[in-house]
């Protein structure tokens, strides 16, 4: 029998465990936390740092010896930010993958904007920043407001809209303590409408499966830190935009090396036309891949990455979108402090479409100051005729659990 390997065993990841197993694969995890809730559908798991190439490689490789009678026939993963593993993994096994490099690059935002640049691929202006003053330099040459980003940044972490008003100190104190590699750099700051993207590469092909409108309805309440509460399908663009982004992601993923595989893109549709704020090498996380992106096109992302990573033909046709549906997400966002009590969760299956709700706290947890995506408190997926009734009806689920605080 042969064994699919999926790199990540969190609660974002279950469904490709699920997807993998019944499509007859001895699923084989890792994850450093043995307690992953994944890890509860594998058949087999591996204890090992997702984040550290080697160390996954050395425990995959120990693993296969011990168990011969399990092949590897593919490496995945999704919604974590480790296409370096991947493809570490992927090419010692001599499995399909996007390369070493092009990981690399993945991984890497400045490496990344550089790729762009030398291929003329839209992006914001960049440079890497070695202390505070680089900024003012920065903001004299582009004038604010500013992002500061970690290069090595994940789930928003660190992510810092700058103005005149800033402590530039401590903005680059907070900034740093989330880079690993103590890098950091700035970008002016696009505005526009900024579009979630998640696309298949087929052979040097881009085929986007899905367009979301993200919603930064609560950028000033939460600045100078970015926080995305949720987004909605079908995006707000046209034909001919949609063609246009499906064009820049193309160019942005061949940039980087990337001739097959899943690409998802962060764009922002500026005052000159979509750019690429970055693309991750890998599916989404956020339950867009799994559950979003199949409601609203009837798409199912996760099985086709599967197949890839397996090295079976993913065509065009199985891209396209079967329907256009309304899908929304929202998040909670409880006030800072101590949760005395939660009500509403229960009346939630009478409100219609509400396709799933995840409260990620409990009575007696401490709400924290939000400061990068994973201090989201859970979330709401509703569905629609189209994109406003989704919006209407979510909005209204998230307004109806109510957080009694301490
Ligand atoms: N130059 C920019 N102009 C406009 N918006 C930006 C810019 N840079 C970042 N952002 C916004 O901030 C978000 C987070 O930035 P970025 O994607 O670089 O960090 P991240 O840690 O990878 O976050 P995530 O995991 O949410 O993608 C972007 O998705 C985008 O919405
Ligand atoms: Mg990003």
């Amino acid at each position: 029998m042969n064994s699919f390997l999926i790199i990540g065993a969190g609660i974002e990841q279950v469904r490709a465990y699920e997807l993998a197993s019944s499509m007859g694969y001895h699923v084989v995890g890792t994850d450093w936390d043995p307690e992953a809730p994944a890890f509860n559908l594998a058949d087999d798991r591996i204890i090992a740092s997702t984040r550290d190439p080697q160390d996954t490689l050395n425990a995959v490789i120990k693993y296969c010896q011990e168990n011969p009678g399990y092949p590897l026939a593919g490496v995945m993963t999704i919604a974590n930010d480790v296409p370096v593993t991947v493809a570490t993994v992927a090419e010692y096994f001599g499995l399909p993958s996007i390369g070493i490099k092009a990981a690399e690059i993945a991984a890497d935002k400045m490496l990344m904007k550089r790729v762009f640049a030398d291929n003329n691929v839209a992006t914001a202006l960049f440079r890497p920043v070695t202390e505070p003053q680089d900024i003012l330099i920065a903001a004299r040459d582009w004038n604010w407001p500013l992002i500061l980003k970690p290069v090595d940044g994940r789930g928003a972490r660190g992510v810092l809209l700058l103005d005149e008003s800033m402590d530039l100190q401590e903005a680059w104190d907070e900034s740093m303590s989330f880079s690993s590699v103590g890098r950091l750099m700035v970008e002016n700051f696009i505005v526009g409408p900024q579009i979630s993207t998640e696309s298949m590469m087929i052979k040097r092909k881009c085929h986007t499966a899905a367009y979301a409108d993200r919603n930064y309805g609560r950028l000033q309440q939460f600045k100078p830190y970015i926080i995305e509460d949720g987004g909605t399908q079908p995006a707000r663009l046209t034909a001919n935009q949609r063609w246009e982004i499906n064009n820049l992601v193309e160019s942005a993923a061949l940039a980087m090396g990337i001739s097959d595989g899943i690409v998802k893109g962060d764009i922002v549709v500026g005052p000159d036309g979509p750019c690429v704020i970055e693309i991750a090498a890998r599916l989404s996380g956020g339950y867009f891949a799994t559950d979003q992106i199949p409601l609203a096109t009837g798409i199912d992302l996760v099985a086709l990455a599967i197949l890839h990573a397996l090295g079976s033909d993913v065509t065009p046709d199985m891209v396209k979108p079967i329907r256009d549906s309304g899908v929304a997400i929202r998040y909670f966002f409880p006030p800072e402090g101590t949760i005395k009590c939660v009500s509403g969760l229960a009346d939630l299956s009478d409100q219609p479409g509400i396709c799933k709700a995840v409260l990620y706290c409990n009575e007696g947890d401490v709400i924290p100051q939000v400061k990068a995506h994973p201090d989201r408190a859970g979330f709401i997926i509703a569905m629609g005729s189209g994109r406003q009734e989704a919006e209407a009806r979510v909005e209204k689920a998230i307004k109806s659990i109510v957080f009694e605080m301490e």
